[in-house]
Order: C-alpha cells, then sequence, then structure tokens
C-alpha cells in the first residue's frame, strides 16, 4: 500500500459503507424472480417475497465484510483484477445467503421459537412456518447458484473452490451440525470443551469460511493463507461468545431480536458455563489472538480485517 495512505487513519465506517451498497445492491438483484444469470425462472411471487423480506432491510452484514476484507487483503492488482471482484462480490452474497437462511429456520417453532428478527417479525410469523421452511431452502440454493455463473467470469477452478468451503461451512460439519449440538444441549451442562465445539461449528465455521473465501478470490502466499485460518477461527469463536453475552446485557430493541432466550430456553452458552465476567474476557482474548495472526501474516493491507474484529468483538448488537 502507498506508506501515504497507510499513515491516514482507517475509518472502518466509511470502508464498510462503500461495500455494503453494492452488496445490498447485488442481493436486491439477485434474491428475484431472475435466476442470477437474467432468466426468469418463473419462482412463484410468494416464495420471492419471503425470501427477499429474510434477506433484505436488515442484518450487520458481517459475513459479506469479511469476504471483502479477506479479498482485498489477498489481491494482487486491486483496481484492475475485474473477474476476481466479481467472484468476491458473488461469494459475499452467498454466505450472506446461508446466514439469512439459518437465521429463518433457527427462528422457527420447531428450533428457538422465536418472532423477532432483525426488528421485524419473524419469517414464519409473517408468510407461516411452511413457507419459511421453503423461503430457508430457497436461499441456500440460490447461494450455490450465485458461486457458479455460467460464464468464464470466475474460473471453474475457482468457483468449485468456493462451492465446496461453503458446503463444508454450511453442513453437518458446519452450521447445521452445529444447531443439531445445540437443540440436543438444551438442559445440559456442557464443559467448556464441547461448549467451544459447538459454537465453532454452529457460527464459527461460516465466519471462518468468509475469510478463507475472501482469500480464495485473491491471491494469498501459503503463509497468507494459514493466518487467515487462525484469525477467522478466533473471530468466529468471539462472535458467538459475544452474541451469548448480548442476550444477557442488551434489550430486545437495540438486538432487533429477543433478549433473554438462552436462559428462558436453558441453552448452554458461555455466560450460562463460565459466567459474564470471565465471557467478556475470553472475548477479548479472542480479539488478541485474531489480531496477533493478523500482525504475522506478512499482509499489508489488513486494516479492514482488524477494524471488523474489534467490531464483532465489541458490538453492542
Ligand atoms: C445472529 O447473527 C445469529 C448468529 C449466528 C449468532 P448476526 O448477529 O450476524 O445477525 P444479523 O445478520 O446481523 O441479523
Ligand atoms: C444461531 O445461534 C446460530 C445460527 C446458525 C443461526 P442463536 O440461536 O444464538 O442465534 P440468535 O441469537 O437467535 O440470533
Ligand atoms: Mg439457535
Ligand atoms: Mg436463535
Ligand atoms: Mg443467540
Amino acid at each position: 500500500m502507498d506508506p501515504r495512505v497507510s499513515a491516514l487513519p482507517f475509518d472502518l465506517h466509511a470502508w464498510s459503507n462503500a461495500h455494503l451498497l453494492r452488496v445490498e445492491q447485488a442481493l436486491s438483484q439477485w434474491v428475484s424472480t431472475e435466476t442470477p444469470t437474467g432468466v426468469d425462472h418463473g419462482a412463484p411471487a410468494a416464495l420471492v417475497a419471503a425470501m427477499r423480506y429474510a434477506v433484505l432491510d436488515g442484518g450487520k452484514r458481517l459475513r459479506p465484510l469479511l469476504v471483502m476484507a479477506a479479498f482485498e487483503a489477498t489481491q494482487a492488482e486491486p483496481s484492475e483484477d475485474v473477474p476476481t471482484a466479481e467472484a468476491a462480490l458473488r461469494a459475499a452474497c452467498a454466505v450472506e445467503l446461508i446466514h439469512a437462511y439459518s437465521l429463518v429456520h433457527d427462528d422457527m417453532p420447531c428450533m428457538d421459537n422465536d418472532v423477532l428478527r432483525r426488528g421485524k417479525p419473524t419469517v414464519h410469523v409473517q408468510f407461516g412456518e411452511a413457507s419459511a421452511l421453503l423461503a430457508g431452502d430457497a436461499l441456500q440454493a440460490l447461494a450455490f447458484e450465485l458461486l457458479t455463473p455460467g460464464s468464464e467470469v470466475v474460473s471453474e477452478r475457482r468457483q468449485a473452490s468456493l462451492c465446496r468451503q461453503l458446503a463444508r461451512a454450511a453442513g453437518s460439519a458446519g452450521m447445521a451440525g452445529g444447531q443439531a449440538i445445540d437443540l440436543a444441549s438444551v438442559g445440559h451442562a456442557l464443559s467448556e470443551h464441547q461448549l467451544r465445539d459447538m459454537h465453532r461449528l454452529k457460527t464459527g465455521a461460516l465466519l471462518q469460511a468468509s475469510v478463507m473465501m475472501g482469500a480464495t478470490c485473491g491471491q494469498p502466499t501459503p503463509a497468507a493463507l494459514a493466518a487467515l485460518e487462525v484469525y477467522g477461527a478466533a473471530v468466529g469463536l468471539a462472535f458467538q461468545v459475544v452474541d451469548d453475552i448480548l442476550d444477557v446485557t442488551a434489550d430486545s430493541a437495540t438486538l432487533g431480536k429477543t433478549a433473554g432466550k438462552d436462559a428462558d430456553q436453558d441453552k448452554p452458552t458461555y455466560v450460562s458455563i463460565l459466567g459474564l465476567e470471565r465471557s467478556q474476557a475470553y472475548a477479548q482474548e479472542l480479539l488478541a489472538q485474531a489480531l496477533g495472526a493478523l500482525e504475522g501474516s506478512g499482509l499489508a493491507q489488513t486494516r479492514a480485517l482488524a477494524g471488523l474484529a474489534k467490531m464483532v468483538v465489541n458490538r453492542s448488537s
């Protein structure tokens, strides 16, 4: 990076807003009755309405931002590389679609039975359970469609790698597996080790995959890739530790979802197992791990990744 640029204070808010504009536009365009390649696939309008409700107008979009930040940190020639920028935008939207689907299903009566999400009634409350189930299914499928444009824009090798990473992070070895452990753990006192494993799967895997998918769109060295893996694991786990903390310390209006649900539903969380203070200290420890990994990565442009890690741990919603 130009030393004059790196000497300026980094404005995470401005950086995020610039990327979010593109992500929001792309999501709105792609979650529609048309396919991501422009063909009208005749999807039932009511199903697409439920999908749009689940995805648009809300959410911090942390996962897309991690994709973009990891891509920027590992990009070879920032201004000229149109194909990899297109791949990164598709990856950013794909992870957000998987995340949105996971929230729709997480809120359903058979799981956490929540009525409020992103400050609005949950999808099953608004559209009914069957529509919520199908909207989640369709969002998951659309994520993989986005990653596989039928053009030469993204190389087939890169498409395959992105699909493999997202599938693994979303499936039984990732988010869905973690959610299964979460449901099976209600009312049980897990050990710290078991709790960490559950959180790594249910939330950490998709956040870590966001980082690694962003890097897959760039050209990282093996050392940078290894460092980003450590960074992603630390940020991913920290994210769910803080989610557990906020469930206890924040109110529903601030969170946009019902506070206090974990204790009500007797879920094992960092707060229930370590207590509030030790959980907060652990989140800071994970932040230090994430920042340490960036420092040793050999990457020049890590300010967005560092800013996002701090945001994850110090956020209030
Ligand atoms: C909430 O995720 C669900 C968890 C994985 C803990 P976020 O806090 O990222 O939710 P949005 O996307 O901002 O609504
Ligand atoms: C959900 O964890 C993680 C997902 C995979 C969606 P939580 O159940 O704690 O998420 P919130 O608190 O409802 O957002
Ligand atoms: Mg849950
Ligand atoms: Mg929940
Ligand atoms: Mg929670």
